[in-house]
């Protein structure tokens, strides 16, 4: 009986494994069914074989008794380094009989991105290397330990303790505990990790017409360098090669709606011509979420005119496509403000003053040392839960927004309410930010919408608005290209 349900598991492994490989071409990453050794008098491993891309790999189980949904369990345990080859849990004082059953699930971080391998179980019917028989075990000789067990160099962890079940969603699944870490990047590679990131190659469009082209491939405006990300701004004479009046097709890799004003221009046909700038936006389009804490470590440019883009952005357009109806989280930007920088939050509902920016918060710059936001690195933290929205720099909360029910909906400014209000009151008080976001980093340079309130060069209305704009940066070029950078050291997001 026994070799022939070992048989019959065998067979059934080797299909899930043609599944799986079959799967990993079509869907991505599936997580590896574990592997399962049970050690005689006492101990179990569960592995996964290594492969390029695993960053984490979870145990959680339970002896004979299911588990319930995605719970702890008895073993929980984090491991963060593969060894000899394989991604191992290891249990040293268990002693599992044959005929137990164990019951388990696996998370494992791939790419930045987890996946779990759910509801296994596994009946112990052998000791690994032994081929003892599943019912009447002869449990061999124990040997004489002679080199007593020692932990290894950087312990697992536990985090068993003070799993308290999460609100994050990831990618429309929930996770498995708060205060984990769902997604990191840390910019440590020579280029963008192409699993995690799509940069966008396209003009820019509704509803703020940046004066800039997003380019994708280009180390004048993106590059990975000391272990960050470095954003510039550049001129399109320089990148392109192109002044106003040419016409320029951003080719097939361009990431907006092929032959139409997202991909191709013909600056002599239009009024404004080309955008003079070229600079560099990118997403975790396959990564999203809904609730949870995300923390970017940042140097803001400090050029006029140059907005550092660090946002949530939503996945589904739920409550509206166009004019940020369905809401953009900024999670900080600067702008220069006489020889200071000040520091910006922003839930975004709506495109157009006044109500664009009615759930901004400002933190003036002081020119105190502490508030370097250019030359130094910070941390920006936005904690979202599904009752509030808290943004925090360097650990201290400064902006707070949405505590209160249909806190978004009803936002009023200047007497007028927003023309989604109606349909945010389906949502949940919080909505529009009640739906997952992705992440999306990057610089644009002036716009239509972005600088309303602001006296300018240019102006929003006029046909030739970033002729004006380039006509009066253009005179001291150099040094404001200087000053357009922007550095991201890592993005983390944590379940809460
Ligand atoms: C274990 O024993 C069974 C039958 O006794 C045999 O068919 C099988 O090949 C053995 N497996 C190993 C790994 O030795
Ligand atoms: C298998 O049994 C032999 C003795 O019969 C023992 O020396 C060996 O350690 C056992 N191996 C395992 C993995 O239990
Ligand atoms: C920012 O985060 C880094 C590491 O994540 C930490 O070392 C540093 O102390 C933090 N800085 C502040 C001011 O909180």
């Amino acid at each position: 009986m026994a070799g022939g349900s070992r048989f019959a598991d065998w067979s059934c492994c080797l299909h899930l494994l043609l599944l799986l490989l079959l799967g990993v071409g079509i869907r991505g990453y599936e997580v590896t069914k574990a592997r399962i050794e049970v050690f005689y008098p006492k101990g179990f491993e569960v592995s996964i074989p290594d492969e390029e891309g695993i960053s984490l790999f979870a145990f959680h189980g339970k002896l004979n008794e299911e588990m319930e949904g995605l719970e702890a369990g008895t073993w929980a345990r984090d491991i963060v380094k593969a060894k000899n080859g394989r991604w191992t849990f290891r249990d040293r004082t268990t002693a599992l009989k044959p005929g137990d059953t164990l019951y388990y699930w696996t998370y494992v971080i791939y790419n930045g991105l987890g996946y779990r391998e759910d509801d296994g179980s596994y009946v112990v019917n052998a000791y690994s290397g032994n081929n003892t028989s599943a019912n009447t075990p002869r449990p061999p000789v124990v040997p004489v330990v002679t080199t007593p067990w020692s932990p290894p160099a950087d312990p697992d962890i536990d985090i068993r303790v003070g799993c308290t079940t999460p609100q994050t969603e990831v990618n429309g699944a929930p996770t498995r505990c708060a205060g984990q870490l769902v997604f990191v990047d840390e910019f440590n590679a020579a280029k963008l990790d192409p699993g995690k990131w799509k940069a966008e190659r396209r003009f820019s469009g509704q509803p703020d017409y940046e004066f800039n082209v997003y380019v994708d491939d280009a180390p004048d405006t993106l590059c990975l360098t000391n272990g960050h990300v470095a954003l510039s701004t550049n001129t399109m004479r320089k990148h392109f090669h192109k002044g106003s009046d040419a016409s320029l097709d951003l080719g097939d890799k361009c990431t907006g709606v092929a032959n139409t004003h997202d991909c191709v221009r013909n600056g002599r046909t239009m009024n404004d011509g080309l955008p003079p700038m070229v600079t560099a936006q990118f997403s975790s389009k396959d990564f999203s979420f809904k609730y949870g804490r995300v923390e970017v470590r940042a140097k803001m440019p400090r050029a006029q005119w140059v907005t550092p883009q660090i946002w949530l952005q939503p996945k589904h357009h739920r409550y509206g496509v166009d004019d940020y109806r369905s809401g953009q989280l900024r999670i900080a930007y600067t702008r220069p403000n006489g020889a200071n920088l000040d520091l910006y939050a922003a839930a975004v509902l709506f495109a157009d003053e006044p109500l664009r920016s009615v759930k901004n918060c400002l933190k003036p710059g002081t020119g105190d040392s502490s508030e370097d936001w250019s030359d130094s690195f910070h941390n920006y933290t936005l904690e979202w839960t599904p009752r509030e929205l808290r943004w925090l720099v360097d650990g201290k909360e400064w902006c707070v927004q949405g505590s209160d029910k249909g806190a978004f909906s009803e936002t009023t400014a200047a007497g007028k309410r927003l023309p989604q209000a109606q349909k945010l009151e389906e949502g949940s008080g919080l909505a529009p930010f009640d739906q997952e976001f992705y992440l999306t980093f990057g610089l644009s340079v002036g716009g239509f919408n972005e600088y309303q309130h602001v006296v300018k060069p240019w102006n929003e209305r006029a046909p030739q608005a970033q002729k004006a704009f380039w006509k009066d940066v253009k005179k001291n070029r150099d040094h404001w290209l200087d000053e357009g950078h922007m550095k991201i050291d890592y993005v983390k997001v944590y379940s809460l």
